[in-house]
This record gives structure tokens, sequence and C-alpha cells, in this order.
């Protein structure tokens, strides 16, 4: 067990419950017609208002408030000029920095009516994040929570990105351990009672290749197909889990 962690859980549950919150905001534009950019402005102002700062603004030269990943597009992808359309999938991606400590949320939202498919993909990435975060308590191994969103994943017929992980957070935006969606059961490091980490699995439609543009930063499906992502930031305690970035919605 990591020594008195009460402060740490204390200041990522203020930071998560405002990256969740912001992403509430995001919910209710997320529609045709809208911006990326305005999805971004809307992130900067919310954590602003309440008492925080966007981590990825500016980190490591990322030049925007969050990141907004539509269609094949996996992760990172740059708020811009781009509007959405009916039938979108597109994922928005969240960190606070708040007091010192980090929250860090994605969810990917359906824009109009998307396509049978595209919902049984948001669905499951959803299904294989939650039941991947229930079976979280102190002593069960890393290898475990890859697994269990490997199965449920591949069981559906879509696949899990591999170039890409979930992370220890805390005062620093990614620290150790890494945290793989797939995985075996019984492998890897014993997760122990105090440590704050992500699960953010990224599942494609198609195979579970990536490739990342020029741009340095999105990075993209390599056969086109759709990806859909959600994270939330969580807390192991003795006996379970919290859940830093929940809201009423998601
Ligand atoms: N929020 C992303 C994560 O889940 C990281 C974004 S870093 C950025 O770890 F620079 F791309 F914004
Ligand atoms: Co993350
Ligand atoms: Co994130």
């Amino acid at each position: 067990m990591i020594e008195n962690y009460k402060e740490a859980f204390e200041k990522t549950r203020s930071a998560g419950i405002i990256a969740a919150g912001a992403l509430d905001e995001v919910a209710k534009i997320a529609r045709p017609g809208t911006r990326t950019e305005q999805i971004d402005n809307l992130c900067y102002e919310y954590l602003n208002d309440h008492g925080a700062f966007s981590a990825p603004l500016f980190y490591r030269g990322f030049p925007k408030s969050c990141c907004t990943s539509a269609n094949h597009v996996v992760c990172h992808g740059i708020p811009s000029s781009k509007i959405l359309k009916d039938g979108d999938i597109i994922n928005v991606d969240v960190t606070a920095f708040k007091d010192g400590w980090h929250g860090d949320t994605s969810r990917t939202f359906e824009i109009g009516e998307v396509s049978i498919k595209a919902k049984k993909l948001v669905r499951t990435t959803y299904e294989a994040m939650m039941k991947s975060i229930k079976i979280i308590k102190e002593d069960i191994f890393l290898g475990d929570i890859g697994a269990t969103i490997q199965n449920h994943v591949e069981a559906e017929g879509f696949s899990v990105v591999q170039d890409f992980c979930g992370h220890g957070i805390g005062q620093q935006f990614h620290k150790e351990p890494n945290v793989l969606h797939y995985g075996k059961k019984g492998t890897g490091a014993r997760i122990k009672a105090g440590m704050i980490f992500t699960i953010e699995p990224m599942i494609n439609l198609g195979k579970y290749e990536t490739k990342t543009l020029k741009d340095g930063w999105t990075a993209v499906t390599k056969d086109k197909s759709l990806s859909a992502q959600f994270e939330h930031t969580i807390g192991v305690t003795k006996t379970g889990y919290e859940i830093f970035t929940l809201s009423k919605n998601r």
C-alpha cells in the first residue's frame, strides 16, 4: 500500500470532477454543424472558470486545450475549423490540472444519427473500459485489466490499439505504470492501494495498427476504419477503486 494517499485522492478527485464537467458541457454542443475548435474553446473556458488549467495546452508542443479525434482518428486529434457532420463519432479528451494534480477523461460522442456498426463500436468500447474498472482492487495484476478489455472487445470482432496505453497520473500528467489495454491475466505488476492511473482503451472496427500524421500528433487507423475511446482516472483502494472522473452522464 502507498502511505498517506488521502491528499492525492482528494486533489485528483477535484481535478477529475472538473474534467468530467467539461465533457458534460461538450455533450451539449456535440452535434452536426459544430466546429472542433468550438469544443476546444469551451474546454479552455470551462477549465479556467473552475480554477483549473488544461494540461494538454502546450504539453510537448500540443497547440490546443483538448484532443478531438473523429472517425478514423484514434487519438490526439487537434481541434480545428473541421465541422462535425451527421453520422460522425468523435472522442473528446480533457485533462484538468488543478492545485498541482491532474484529472484525465474522455468520451466518444455520436453526432446526429450514426450507423449501427459505429454505435456498437462505441458501446463495446465503453463496456470494455467499465468491465476492466470493476475488477480493480489491491493486488490484482495490471495484465488482468488488459486481458479483460481485450477479451470483451475481440469477442465482438473489434481490435485493441497497442500503440497507446493508459498511464499513471498525479502531479505528473503521464507517469509509470503503463496500463496496456491488452494482455494476459496474472501478468505484469501487481497494483497497490493508493495508485492512481487511467484506463483509456482505443478500439478499432478493423485492424489494430495506427500511424501518426505529418502534424506529429494525429494518430489514425492504418486501414482507415473507425476508432472509439473512453477514459477514466481511477484510484486503487484495498477493497476496490474510485473513479475520479465520473459525472451524472457517464
Ligand atoms: N489526454 C491524453 C491522454 O489520455 C493525452 C493528450 S496529450 C496531448 O493521455 F498533448 F496530445 F494533448
Ligand atoms: Co490519459
Ligand atoms: Co486523456
